[in-house]
């Protein structure tokens, strides 16, 4: 049940600013559990939360941001800003698997990782997705979402609760390792190399 609540490709919204509004709220939901989880609870909570970010953006990347590059006014400037917050967000993101959940600081990095990416997400939510959705038909962001979903559904899962970190690490690797294997998998399916 908690799987599929933070398994953003199995969402039922059809298009894909629906979508990504959905999974945003999906990733402050998780960011919850992952705060108000018990100290044994922690680690697997955090890796779902870094699995989820880790396909959301991904995707973005891969399919809605060239998307919105070329339809929106001043679509350069407005994609190359929401690029250089994620980058922001996957190296705090890296630091905090490298340290772990046991880290003493982990509470308040989480925190700073949470600042960051909730303004990234509000930052797409006023500058980016309202245009995109404008200037795109009803055809073509359903086709998106399905790519989306499509995208995300290839990604590798998160182990399940209780099994060692040892295969945790063999199933996702790194948050970038991670997003790493996504962005192939996605380009893959798209037909595209490198
Ligand atoms: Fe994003
Ligand atoms: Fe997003």
């Amino acid at each position: 049940m908690t799987t599929q609540r933070t398994r953003p490709e199995t969402m039922g919204e059809n298009d894909v600013i629906d979508l990504l509004l959905a999974q945003h709220a999906m990733i402050r939901n998780l960011f919850d559990e992952v705060e108000q989880a018990a100290p044994d609870r922690r680690g697997e909570a955090f890796t779902r939360l870094v699995r989820l970010l880790a396909v959301h953006e991904t995707a973005e990347e891969e399919i809605v941001h060239p998307y919105a590059r070329l339809k929106i006014e001043g679509g350069d400037a407005v994609v190359d800003d929401r690029l250089a917050e994620e980058n922001h967000a996957k190296e705090l993101l890296q630091q905090m698997d490298q340290a772990g959940p046991e880290a003493p600081d982990f509470a308040e990095k989480l925190a700073v990782l949470r600042a960051a990416v909730e303004a990234h997400a509000r930052s797409e939510e006023r500058y980016e997705f309202p245009q995109l959705r404008g200037h795109t038909s009803e055809a073509e962001r359903r086709s998106m979402a399905l790519g989306v979903k499509a995208a995300e559904a290839m990604a590798p899962t998160h182990p399940h609760p209780g099994t060692e970190s040892a295969t945790k690490n063999v199933l996702m690797g790194t948050p970038i390792a991670m997003m790493d294997r996504v962005r192939d998998v996605i380009r893959q399916a798209m037909g595209k190399h490198g």
